[in-house]
């Protein structure tokens, strides 16, 4: 046999016995065959690299780390899901349903189990897979193909022996760790002195943004795919379908799939989930109830966040019993003094948790939880475990009742209880606490982003005395950093770097990293689009000006005003800017114009070329596509234009000339 043909063979061999294993959940080697296929490949890669490829199976972890991740654009916006929290809400999210539709006849809908990972999209091109990415804000992640590459469910090629492939695929699905792989990993990071993760979601996430992908290859991530983006030229009546499509293709789909008649029968199916969910070999936190019928979807629409067609119907948080063997006052961001539980640690679906919150002290003295008791916690996805009740029986004499201390335990300032609040809190601005919380806040993912500067190198350059506020973060030099303790010159170069990278920002992030009360990130982006970026009329706008932006209510609208009261906060904003911060046009508001619309050109264009012209739209949120389907929102036609002119008229999409779409990108 030809060498091309051997290495052919075998690439196929090892392509199936993915599929047979990921996709049909049916392997018909031993992982001991299989990976003798893929030494066998690799060896006969190395003596003729002539005819390596990169969607080769020996090309998973061929790419070199990263300095940071590149941003990708969703073609379609990538949603989020409404929850409901009980049955009631699943039988209003169907009310709602048929309402719209005016019509009593009982809806199709499919049921998956909800997995607890991150979302991403892959897009493969002419079957090979190209790019991948996280969801981000929806509209833009971060580009993070490499570390997708790692994972072998994802297959670097699509299969077209079944089902015919369209040149551009985009998938989105969940990437998750299995419970197993989970404690492995943990059990590791424990022997080499790391902290585990939290939860399974964490070290998902925190696996996929690995910057080297070597790291993330370690990791044993799974994905099961369950969304379309953009699909070209297949024609599909309901998501069932498009499921048995993307096996097909070779994407691993979950293989609990329900379709069913009617919303009882959907919650039928989610109270069975529940009732399994800890026989699961990974976690799932609830079900996702969609709507069967694409045309049925599309009637009903979408909201900002979340589309009309689907809900996530939440399971109850998992209870379990344990002992509080003390309990410690912590001091957040804004300086609120929480109480803590430590706990005997026990698992709570699959996860070990030590800490608990309890809220206040009125909570405590309401449950009268005492050092020492037996409780009841309860434990949902990602959010902080809690203690249901005291179970009284098993109460001893030697429980110790707890007070919150009256001094904050970080900088012994006497602490206040605003009137009307329940939380006590720390009212020294320059109290430790207060100001790594701020920091950490300001650094974090979604606000300035600086990479690098973890909890540990914050904590030390608070405790030095290096930063006192935020701002201060503009203005570390070098030399400060590498006198700290295990800081080498590269590193420190590294953290300057990220400093001055983060600089150029996003209005949304910017006043999002300030830590404004009740200003997250939706309603930082709600301001940004109200203020078209501008800082200065933020700056300036009065409660009025706040309060009728439709979103922001009176409590968000005074916090607003309150901040922007206390002149050091203008300070440091304006010490921000000084010190370098800039924000960048966001083309989300600028561009919106085009976002989401599909163009093809055809015939000649006079006052530009094609490329320009492609390139113009998919800077403005736009995509070109070189063929019309009913999914084509303008067709600009030139002088020339044939058969794509024709099959638009038919179709009945807008046709505009070189004049008309200069307009139409000039508005953007
Ligand atoms: S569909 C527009 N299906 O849940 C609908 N999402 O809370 C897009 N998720 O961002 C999502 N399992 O990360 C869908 N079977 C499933 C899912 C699922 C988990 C996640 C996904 C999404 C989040 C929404």
């Amino acid at each position: 046999m030809k060498i091309s043909d051997t290495i052919k063979s075998l690439r196929k061999q090892i392509n199936d016995h993915n599929y047979q294993y990921y996709v049909l959940d049916n392997p018909i080697i031993s992982d001991n065959e299989y990976d003798k296929l893929l030494k066998e490949l690799e060896l006969i890669e190395k003596k003729y690299p002539k005819f390596i490829v990169p969607e080769s199976p020996t090309q998973r972890i061929g790419a070199q780390p990263i300095e940071s991740f590149g941003t990708v654009t969703h073609r379609i916006t990538m949603m989020s899901l409404a929850n409901a929290m009980s049955e009631d809400e699943l039988k209003a999210f169907d009310k709602r349903i048929k309402k719209k539709l005016n019509s009593a006849a009982e809806i199709e809908y499919v049921i998956e189990p909800k997995l607890d990972g991150l979302a991403v999209e892959l897009i493969y091109e002419n079957g090979k897979f190209v790019n991948g990415s996280t969801r981000g804000d929806g509209n833009a992640g971060e580009d993070i193909t490499s570390n997708l590459k790692t994972i072998k469910g994802v297959p670097l090629i699509l299969r077209n022996d079944i089902i015919s492939l369209p040149d551009l695929v985009e998938v989105r699905g969940e990437v998750f760790i299995r419970k197993e792989d989970f404690e492995l990993l943990n059990t590791k990071r424990l022997q080499s002195n790391k902290q585990p993760f939290a939860n399974a979601r964490n070290a998902a996430a925190g696996s996929l943004r690995q910057l080297d992908p070597k790291i993330t290859a370690k990791r044993s991530l799974s994905i099961y795919c369950y969304q379309a983006g953009v699909v070209d030229g297949i024609n599909l009546n309901n998501h069932s379908e498009f499921l048995e499509r993307l096996k097909g293709w070779g994407l691993p789909v979950n293989p609990e799939v329900k379709i069913v008649k009617g919303i009882e029968k959907a919650m039928q199916f989610h109270k069975k989930l529940e009732t399994i969910r800890n026989e699961f070999p990974y976690e799932i936190d609830g079900s996702v109830i969609k709507v069967n019928s694409l045309s049925i979807r599309n009637e009903l629409g979408v909201r900002s966040r979340s589309p009309r067609w689907a809900i996530a119907g939440k399971f109850k948080a998992q209870q379990v019993t344990t002992i509080i063997n003390d309990i410690f006052a912590s001091v957040g961001r804004t300086g609120a003094i929480t109480p803590v539980a430590k706990l005997e640690p026990v698992e709570v679906g699959g996860v070990i948790v030590t800490n608990a919150t309890l809220h206040n002290q009125d909570e405590i003295d309401r449950k009268d939880i005492r050092i020492g008791d037996t409780v009841i916690i309860e434990r949902s996805g990602d959010v902080i475990p809690k203690v249901i009740k005291v179970i009284q029986e098993k109460r001893t004499e030697d429980a110790k009742v707890y007070h919150l201390p009256d001094h904050c335990p970080e900088c012994n300032n006497q602490l206040m209880r605003p009137e009307n609040e329940v939380v006590f809190r720390c009212p020294n601005y320059s109290c430790p606490a207060i100001i790594k919380g701020d920091i950490k806040h300001f650094v974090s993912k979604n606000a300035l982003d600086m990479d690098g500067l973890g909890e540990k190198l914050i904590d030390q350059l608070v405790n030095e005395r290096i930063i006192k506020k935020v701002d201060d973060l503009f203005r570390i030099k070098k030399n400060q950093l590498v006198k700290l303790e295990r800081m080498g010159n590269k590193s420190a170069d590294n953290i300057i770097d990220s400093i001055n990278n983060s600089k150029l920002t996003t209005f949304s992030r910017f006043i999002y990293a300030l830590g404004i009360r009740y200003v997250g990130e939706h309603t930082s982006k709600i301001l940004e689009s109200a203020f078209k970026g501008n800082f200065d009329s933020f700056l300036e706008a009065t409660f009025e000006d706040l309060e009728s932006i439709e979103e922001i209510g009176p409590i968000v609208a005074q916090s607003i005003i309150e901040f922007w009261n206390d002149k050091s906060n203008k300070h440091i904003a304006n010490n921000c800017f000084e010190l370098g911060i800039k924000i960048e046009r966001n083309n989300e508001i600028v561009d919106q114009i085009l976002t989401g619309k599909t163009f093809v050109f055809t015939g000649s264009l006079e006052k530009i070329n094609r490329k320009e012209a492609k390139e113009i739209v998919e800077r403005q949120g736009g995509r070109a596509s070189n063929s019309v389907s009913k999914n084509t929102d303008y067709v600009v036609a030139g002088p020339g234009s044939g058969t794509k002119l024709e099959k638009a008229k038919i179709l009945g999409i807008n046709i505009i000339n070189e004049d008309e779409f200069e307009k139409l990108v000039n508005k953007g």
